[in-house]
């Protein structure tokens, strides 16, 4: 029987806030700035210093993302926000700078060198079983571990631990400042005047960064020197690729900015959506058992590999739900630069115009129980509508890590549920809270029992 409640969710406003309002239920979760309206009706628009408007309508969506992607370009506020540390990388540039780096890059996340890190996720999946077995009877805070083993990934397919790379530099200078660019931008997002206290802007993330910076460019120059070994990782494919139009290779600016991008955009949101997904498991241990049973069907008792990934489509469901429900981009932003009209509402230039993912995914229009977890609505497919289902947005923006982030969720969760049967503790349900990403505040707590597949159980 599925559970009838619906699993934790943030309480949309009911009424529009004044700017005050808004910046301080902003500051406290941005999540808290979206409407309940906003998951009724195809747009809602407002003005907190500048003209926004927040919209879930799938034609007006494929307009933004598609047909006039050129005139609704990333908001200033992002790349403002990402540039010091990740410089003008494909995630920020616009135009033909964007255009060549992303041609350049597209051929890393290949379907076949994709398959091929996938040995890398699984060994980090079974470091997490270890970290895991090890805390014994203890709960364990899956929030932090899935972290530290999505960034195992992301560190070893960038640079390869191979001894040149300080993972701890560029981690430290990550976390330090996602940490501060995350308090900036919510006051920033909301056009909040420029008397508004900021926060001390960045100072004291700008050490981390050039420490950063340092341990990357070191990387890639050692890289340079040996040359590549064994299967390509990411570096390796960067410093091969050459845009098929002009011919133009990075240069190691370019590679570091690139790769760090990889790690800033790839790492804490595929934590988040495993951290999410074990939370939703543990909520309902009647999709769990279902979840498992198709886990030791497929691997017994080993781990997941690339090749189990195509036969595991309950856990891919559970995967794209908890996508759903807790999408870690919960809102994409974008800058309109000319006039124009969405569902009937006049868009001036200079205009913020939102996709609030989130409310986008709890739409009533778009999805019966909005707000409740049922994998099986993913069973077809084809029965989803397009852009009414946007964890990865869409067009020629769309996240270049995609598949990459699908196939590391489904090779970790499945070989965490094959192992361990996890119970959630009571009274410390995570509270969801956007920052940068849409994070569960208090942590995601649950104790693991050991569990074997059925054939090989005493
Ligand atoms: C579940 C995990 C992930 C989620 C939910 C996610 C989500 C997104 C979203 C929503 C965007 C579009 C942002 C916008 O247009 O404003 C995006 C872009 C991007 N993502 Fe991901 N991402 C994930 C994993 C990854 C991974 C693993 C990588 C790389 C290894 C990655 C690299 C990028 C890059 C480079 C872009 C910018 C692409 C461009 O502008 O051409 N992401 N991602």
């Amino acid at each position: 029987m599925a559970r009838t409640d619906p699993p934790v969710k943030v309480p949309l406003v009911q009424q529009p806030l004044g700017i005050f309002g808004s910046l301080s239920a902003a500051r406290r979760n941005i999540i808290g700035i979206i409407p309940e309206v906003a998951t009724r009706e195809p747009i809602v628009s407002g003005r907190t210093g500048t003209r926004w408007h927040m919209v879930t309508e799938p034609a007006a969506i494929r307009r933004i993302l598609i047909e006039r992607v050129d005139e609704y370009p990333k908001s200033m506020v992002t790349k403002n926000l990402l540039r010091p540390a990740i410089g003008e990388s494909m995630f920020i540039a616009e135009g033909a700078d964007w255009r060549w780096q992303r041609r350049t890059a597209a051929p890393v996340f290949s379907h076949r060198n994709v398959m091929n890190l996938a040995p890398i996720m699984t060994a980090a999946a079974e470091r997490s079983a270890e970290r895991i077995t090890q805390a014994g009877n203890r709960a364990v805070d899956m929030a932090a571990d899935m972290v530290r083993t999505t960034f195992d990934v992301i560190a070893e397919v960038t640079f390869s631990a191979d001894g040149s790379f300080d993972a701890s530099a560029v981690h430290r200078g990550l976390d330090a400042y996602v940490a501060e660019a995350g308090k900036v931008s919510i006051l920033d997002v909301l056009g909040a005047p420029d008397w508004v206290p900021r926060p001390a802007r960045l100072m004291a993330s700008r050490t981390s960064v050039v420490e950063m910076h340092r341990a990357a460019d070191e990387a890639i120059e050692a890289r340079r020197q040996r040359g590549a070994q064994g299967i390509p990782d990411l570096l390796d494919l960067l410093m091969a690729g050459e845009d098929p139009k002009s011919g133009r290779q990075m240069n190691t600016a370019e590679m570091r900015d690139n790769l760090l991008t990889f790690i800033v955009a790839g790492h804490e949101t595929t934590a988040l959506t495993l951290a999410w997904s074990l939370y939703l498991c543990a909520f309902d241990p009647d999709v769990q058992d279902r979840a498992r049973t198709e886990v030791h069907a497929v691997c017994g008792n080993a781990p997941a590999t690339a090749e189990d990934v195509e036969n595991l489509p309950y856990i891919r469901q559970i995967v794209d739900e908890a996508l759903r429900l807790y999408p870690p981009g919960g809102v994409v932003s974008r800058t309109a630069q000319s006039h124009d009209q969405l569902c009937g509402t006049d868009i001036q230039p200079g205009d913020t115009v939102m996709l609030p993912i989130y409310a986008l995914h709890r739409h009533h229009a778009h999805w019966a129980e909005p707000d409740h977890f049922r994998p099986e609505r993913f069973a077809d497919r084809k029965a989803i509508k397009r852009f009414t289902y946007l964890p990865f947005a869409d067009g020629p923006r769309i996240c270049i890590g995609a598949s990459f982030a699908l196939q590391e969720a489904v090779i970790i969760l499945a070989t965490l549920l094959g192992r361990f049967r996890f119970t959630p503790v009571q009274g410390r349900d995570p509270k969801p809270v956007m920052i940068l990403t849409l994070r569960p505040e208090g942590g995601v707590w649950l104790e693991a029992e050991p569990v074997s597949a059925p054939s090989q159980a005493a």
